[in-house]
């Protein structure tokens, strides 16, 4: 039926060629199919043809074919876009009266109703091009005087309209098809606009997003060009901004409640708080009393600027649902003697026309005495006030869309006067000429539009290549007004001719949110992640949906959202919260309470030493230090303060000395230590054999063979030592594998088997001079050495057994501190265990300090 319809109008043309062709005879006999009254129409030496969606819809045709189908029916009659068509009107007055432009020459217009409906817009469209009726068609003799059409509206009609002109190369410039798909020239090769492409106006709105960090938002459209490809639009602006669409809906076509409470229902059950609406206010006026029937509140709307502006929006009702609402609009402009010339319209001035009938009945709800078109509605009186949903109809202080119109006639009339005015042989056409003024056809015309500049209430109105005009929008947010209904305020605006980052201006403080909060509403779908976490993506979830997920120790992020944590470098290591890198805790043995402690262990060992050998000094002449040769006892004690005082070197900072000194002064002392124990035992057991009779071994030992027995034993060690710091001596080491977050400064040993050949070293020597106290332990005698001797052995190897295990197992500071308590244990082990008897004796026990009673013969 649809296509019937639109080839009704079609056919005239395309017929008259057909029969001409097939026919010559009767090419005279010219058939209007159907008609198509226009709205309001003048003639003039140039015609333009307007077209505007006079009513919201249109009602279903007419599906039977047994008749020829009548006009369209359409119902709910727009003022505003009445006064869009009274304002083109205006403007082709005001350009007849005016002397400069388009002198001799006089403007006319055509001025169809689409009735917002692509189709109808295509019958306006070719009605625009036929003429009315048969009498007045212009087409049925000879060429048209239509050079330009005004129009339309939506983008969807808009599209529909400029490819039934392509073909016939008439230029249309829209004043409100704001679609990105209609800057394609292949396409629409004939198609201008003074509205900015939609592709800028999603730019506008993704910024805006970014701008109050929402990122988590929902979109709703109306089932058209428009919203299809400006939500594409969208979508792609919104690719690599972190900004996330949680749904996308679309109202239908044809309003279906059920759809709609969905719709709603997904709105209100989302967590985006914010929707963006491409839509326009026709199908949007249904949604939203469903949606304010559903009680629903506490969204952030942005509104495209196709209803950013709708004044029947502004009613108190749709305060607590809509208040808030913030979109960019088109910019405004000013159309001096708009208001005036609105108000001359009246049926009584316009009797036979039935839009301004239909106007009265919009604005007064009254119809007008000589009318019988409104007869449901009660008669004027005269002292009707504006409905309130129509009040903005005056309200012309600056128009944003009849701007456009007036921009538009203004761009046609400037084109056409330049067309005119063309100097001969300096033409834009082949051959430099220029076009015939008599006979001027439209393409000619759209190369003028194309070149087209002027400057119209101090704006600048020309066409890119594209045909489209200079980006720039109002940012415009809906505030309460002083009766409670609502008021569009500019809170800033979008310039796309400035460079990047510096388009969008917010005046933020101007600002009013929904439900008269004074914050920013939040839209998103993850709260964000603090500083010392990182974000996790959710498996099957848009990337605005994550969960947070602390940063591994060792690693950090230190700014909101991170999406990764970044390691700390080879000194570093994470805080507690994961948010800095901090220095690693370097760790070794220093003078802290356990260096302390066991710096004064240290000492006091060394001490009680050096008192014991004091002691011995003193009583050197006393039976109990001289039985056991005191040399070697006087040896053993200096010695075993070496073996502490060694201790000090483990405790401190390791640097390439100490730890050179550590283990050689360590293995050392103590291989002298124990050299000269096993000296003792070995004078011990001579000793005591040698009182068997026939032998003389205490001959072979006597003190210089003992010194040379304890140096002997000593340099074995001395020679290990020196190979060892020659070949690969210990060195500093800082241990960064071991534990993470820590550097242990450590002594590195150099070489493991010159290490293990030290300890073992003195493990032998203790073995064997265990071993021989051990044999020696039984003799006869009160003061027998050897079993003490053994004993000291015991504890001395038991000692370092259990250093062992302890000392491969971890390094660190502990380690350090186990081997200096093995030294000192050992150590206090042999200082104990050899010397308490004889000091208790000496000291306590003077009557025993004979030779007969160390002897054992004092019984
Ligand atoms: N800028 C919109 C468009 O290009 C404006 C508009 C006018 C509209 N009438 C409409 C949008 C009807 C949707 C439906 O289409």
């Amino acid at each position: 039926m649809q296509a019937f319809e639109s080839m009704t109008v079609l056919l005239p043309w395309l017929l008259i060629h057909h029969l001409s062709e097939l026919t010559p005879g009767h090419a005279s006999k010219c058939v209007l199919q159907n008609y198509f009254e226009p709205g309001l129409m003048a003639n003039g030496d140039y015609v333009i043809g307007g077209i505007f969606p006079l009513h919201y819809n249109q009602e279903m045709p007419d599906l039977n074919c047994t008749y020829k189908p009548g006009p369209v029916k359409c119902n709910g009659f727009d003022p505003r876009a009445f006064r869009w068509a009274l304002t083109m009107k205006l403007a082709v007055e005001e350009i007849n009266k005016r002397t400069d432009l388009l002198p001799n020459y006089s403007l006319g217009y055509k001025i169809f109703d689409s009735c917002a409906y692509p189709l109808t817009g295509q019958r306006s469209a070719v009605a625009v091009l036929n003429g009315p009726n048969e009498e007045n068609s212009p087409m049925c003799e000879g060429a048209g005087p239509l050079l330009a059409i005004i129009g339309e509206s939506g983008s969807a009609q808009s599209i529909v309209v400029s490819r039934t002109l392509r073909p016939f190369r008439i230029p249309m410039i829209s004043y409100f098809s704001s679609c990105a798909c209609l800057s394609d020239r292949r396409e629409f090769p004939t198609f201008f606009r003074v509205i900015p492409s939609d592709a800028y106006q999603v730019k506008a709105i993704a910024k805006l997003l970014l701008h109050f960090k929402w990122t988590w938002v929902g979109v709703v459209r109306g089932d058209h060009e428009y919203g299809r490809f400006a939500l594409q639009g969208l979508l792609k602006e919104l690719e690599g901004t972190g900004i996330c669409v949680a749904y996308q809906e679309m109202i239908p076509l044809l309003y279906e409640r059920q759809r709609a409470l969905e719709i709603i229902h997904i709105m209100n059950h989302s967590t985006a708080r914010v929707v963006v609406v491409f839509s326009a206010e026709g199908e949007l006026t249904p949604f939203l009393r469903d949606y304010m029937e559903n009680n629903v509140t506490g969204i952030q709307w942005i509104a495209s600027e196709a209803w950013v502006t709708a004044s029947v929006f502004t009613g108190s009702e749709y305060y607590p649902f809509l208040g808030g609402t913030i979109g960019f609009g088109i910019r405004q402009g000013q159309i001096p003697g708009l208001r005036e010339y609105l108000t001359t319209v009246n049926p009584d001035r316009y009797p036979s026309n039935t839009l301004v009938h239909e106007l009265w009945g919009a604005l007064y709800g009254c119809s007008f005495s000589s009318s019988n078109l409104n007869n449901h509605l009660p008669s004027c009186t005269g002292k009707e006030t504006v409905r309130v949903q129509h009040s903005a109809y005056f309200n012309t202080s600056r128009p944003r869309i009849s701007y456009n119109v007036y921009k538009g006639v203004y761009a046609i009339a400037y084109s056409l006067h330049n067309l005119i005015h063309c100097t001969p042989g300096k033409g834009p056409f082949s051959n430099s000429t220029c076009a015939n003024v008599f006979n001027v056809y439209p393409w000619q015309l759209q190369q003028y539009l194309q070149e087209v500049s002027f400057t119209i209430s101090g704006e600048t109105v020309k066409f890119d290549m594209k045909g489209d005009s200079i980006p720039s929008y109002d940012l415009i947010n809906w505030q309460r007004g002083s009766a409670g209904n609502i008021e569009f305020v500019n809170v800033g605006m979008f310039d796309g001719a400035q460079e990047s980052g510096q388009e969008l201006v917010i005046k933020e403080k101007a600002i009013m949110w929904p439900g008269h909060q004074s914050e920013v509403l939040v839209s998103v779908c993850s709260n964000s992640c603090a500083p010392g976490f990182r974000k996790a993506v959710r498996r099957g979830q848009p990337l605005c949906c994550f969960d947070c997920v602390p940063c591994d120790s060792g690693k950090i992020s230190n700014k909101t959202d991170s999406v990764e944590c970044m390691a700390c470098s080879e000194d570093y290591w994470s805080n507690v919260d994961g948010t800095v890198c901090i220095p690693k805790v370097v760790e070794f043995l220093s003078h802290d309470a356990m260096g302390l402690t066991l710096t004064v262990i240290a000492l006091v060992g060394a001490c009680l030493t050096l008192a014991v050998f004091a002691v011995f000094l003193y009583y050197r002449n006393t039976p109990v230090v001289r039985i056991n040769n005191s040399e070697l006892s006087f040896f053993i004690l200096l010695s075993l303060t070496l073996c502490f005082l060694c201790a000090l070197v483990f405790i401190g900072e390791p640097t390439s000395w100490s730890c050179m000194l550590r283990h050689t002064a360590f293995s050392i002392t103590f291989s002298l230590c124990i050299s000269c124990i096993l000296g003792k035992t070995l004078v011990v057991l001579a000793a005591f054999t040698a009182t068997r009779p026939g032998n003389n071994i205490m001959k072979w030992l006597g003190p210089t063979q003992q010194r040379i027995i304890i140096f002997c034993c000593t340099l074995v060690q001395v020679i290990i030592c020196t190979t060892w710091l020659v070949a690969s001596p210990p060195f500093p080491y800082r241990n960064t594998k071991y534990q993470q977050s820590k550097i242990i400064l450590d002594c590195s040993v150099g070489s493991d088997l010159a290490f293990w050949c030290v300890l073992g070293y003195i493990g032998l020597l203790a073995c064997v001079c265990f071993f021989l106290a051990f044999l020696a332990r039984k003799l006869p005698g009160n003061f027998n050495e050897a079993k003490y001797i053994t004993f000291s052995m015991l504890i001395f190897c038991a000692v370092w057994l259990a250093f062992v295990p302890a000392y491969v197992s971890s390094p660190g500071k502990f380690t350090t501190a186990v081997e200096i308590f093995a030294i000192l244990a050992s150590s206090f082990g042999l200082l104990f265990c050899l010397f308490t008897p004889k000091v208790y004796i000496i000291l306590l026990k003077p009557q025993k300090n004979t030779k007969q009673h160390l002897m054992g013969k004092d019984k």
